[in-house]
């Protein structure tokens, strides 16, 4: 038999302990013996929770019982989230996450004490919620020289998208939505700043070229610049506008990771992406182009990835399954002022004034007339530094990256 421990019983925590009682015959089938739930440990009382008698307050219940062979991190953030993720790998437990905040700062460090310990520490719920990205990427690719990754990778940004273009909500109206059905982070400037999907993107490309990618070395934008009009624009020229995290290797091996909203042809897969879902395209020297696609994030679908990694290491009881890339350091990233693109820019300008700085730029025109403003798309493919050069002097009320 193995134990197991749930730390934090909110959104994720309690579908973890759902979905581990809820299917507890065909889980015992497919790891090879019963995986019962021991502790919970949550600040809060759950007196009318139907595993009201698991509840511990003191983290050291756990960590001294040797019994507790897992510990399910759920409870969030980078600080006592990493104390107890410490104590627990120190104590010789193997650790399962979806903490995207915790890993993508400190995972470096804490694989490397995983196999100090010989135990396991796994995250396949940090990206994407309930879609398999992680083991995919790091044993089903494992033969590719991994070339670029992007994606959507926030649930809640992508609902607020949706729910504003779709159904007229405004922001504050669908950021309250994605709340409700527990999607969005404890502060959820995480998500709409983009710090959420900078720390998945950092995640996937600590796996997939192999060094650690710091957050702060990722420039990122989020969604709240983004508004009715830009929509409107994109939508004139056949485009939809997408938060998109993004990691490209090049040539001299450093990675140029970023998070910012870009305009997505309505024929890529990636436009028609909608609500909480999530896709994450992955290319590799090899296979080329592979998608991964679901339910990036919600209670449920999180937890089926919390608890495939739990029956994971249940099954591979005393075998360490290792997940770990080297340390990083400032030549580990490049930064964006050398990437290359088409752009989307509004600015104050007449029409004429664009297309002459912009040679060969698309005009676009929406339905409600932009009040001294014009739009296009350029044709050019130009660095941010050479856009905003050619713009010099002009108001530029919105500057977005194409995705071609
Ligand atoms: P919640 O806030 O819903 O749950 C966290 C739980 O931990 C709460 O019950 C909280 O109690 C409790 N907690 C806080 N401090 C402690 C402590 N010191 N000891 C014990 N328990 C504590 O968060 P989520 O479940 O949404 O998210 C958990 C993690 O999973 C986060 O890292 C998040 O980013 C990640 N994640 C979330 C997804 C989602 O869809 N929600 C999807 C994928 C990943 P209290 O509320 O009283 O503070
Ligand atoms: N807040 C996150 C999101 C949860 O909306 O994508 C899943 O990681």
């Amino acid at each position: 038999m193995v134990n197991v421990a749930i730390l934090g019983f909110g959104t994720v925590g309690s579908g973890v302990a759902e979905v581990l009682t809820g299917h507890e015959g065909s889980i015992e089938r497919k790891a090879g013996g019963l995986i019962r739930l021991k502790y919970i440990l949550d600040v809060r009382d759950f007196p009318d929770s139907p595993f009201a008698d698991r509840f511990v307050k003191d983290f050291a219940v756990i960590e001294s019982d040797p019994e507790v062979d897992i510990v399910v991190e759920t409870i969030g953030g980078a600080s006592i989230a990493l104390e107890f993720t410490r104590r627990a790998l120190e104590a010789g437990k193997s650790v399962v996450t979806s903490n995207k905040e915790l890993v993508a700062t400190c995972g470096y460090e804490l694989t490397q004490l995983a196999r100090e310990k010989g135990v396991c520490y796994l995250f396949e719920a940090s990206v994407g919620g309930g879609i398999p990205i992680i083991r995919p990427l790091s044993q089903c690719l494992a033969a590719n020289e991994i070339l670029e990754i992007y994606g959507i990778l926030n649930g809640t940004t992508n609902y607020i998208l949706t729910r504003m273009i779709r159904a007229g909500l405004t922001f504050d109206a669908a950021l309250a939505e994605a709340q409700e059905k527990g999607y969005a982070e404890r502060d959820p400037s995480a998500d709409v700043d983009g710090h959420d999907a900078c720390r998945k993107i950092c995640i996937l490309a600590d796996i997939a070229f192999g060094r650690h990618i710091s957050p702060d070395q990722v420039p990122t934008q989020g969604i709240t610049g983004v508004t009715l009009a830009d929509v409107d624009y994109a939508e004139s020229a056949g485009k939809k506008i997408k938060l998109l995290g993004r990691a490209i290797r090049g040539e001299d091996g450093r990675v140029c990771a970023y998070v910012a909203p870009h305009l997505v042809d309505q024929s890529d897969p990636l436009a028609g992406v909608e609500d909480v879902f999530n896709a994450i395209s992955v290319r590799g020297d090899a296979i080329g182009d592979v998608m991964f696609y679901g339910r990036g994030a919600g209670k449920l679908p999180t937890a089926s990835a919390v608890v495939a990694d739990v029956i994971d290491v249940a099954r591979n009881m005393g075998h360490r399954k290792a997940l770990s890339w080297e340390p990083g350091g400032p030549d580990a990233a490049c930064g964006t002022d050398g990437l290359k693109s088409r752009w989307y820019v509004r600015a104050e300008a007449a029409a004429d004034e664009l297309r002459a700085r912009l040679p060969g730029c698309k005009l676009l025109a929406r339905r409600e007339s932009g009040g001294g403003e014009a739009a296009c798309l350029t044709e050019e493919e130009l660095t941010r530094g050479q856009m905003e050069e050619r713009l010099a002097g002009l108001n530029l009320r919105s500057a977005l990256r194409v995705l071609d």
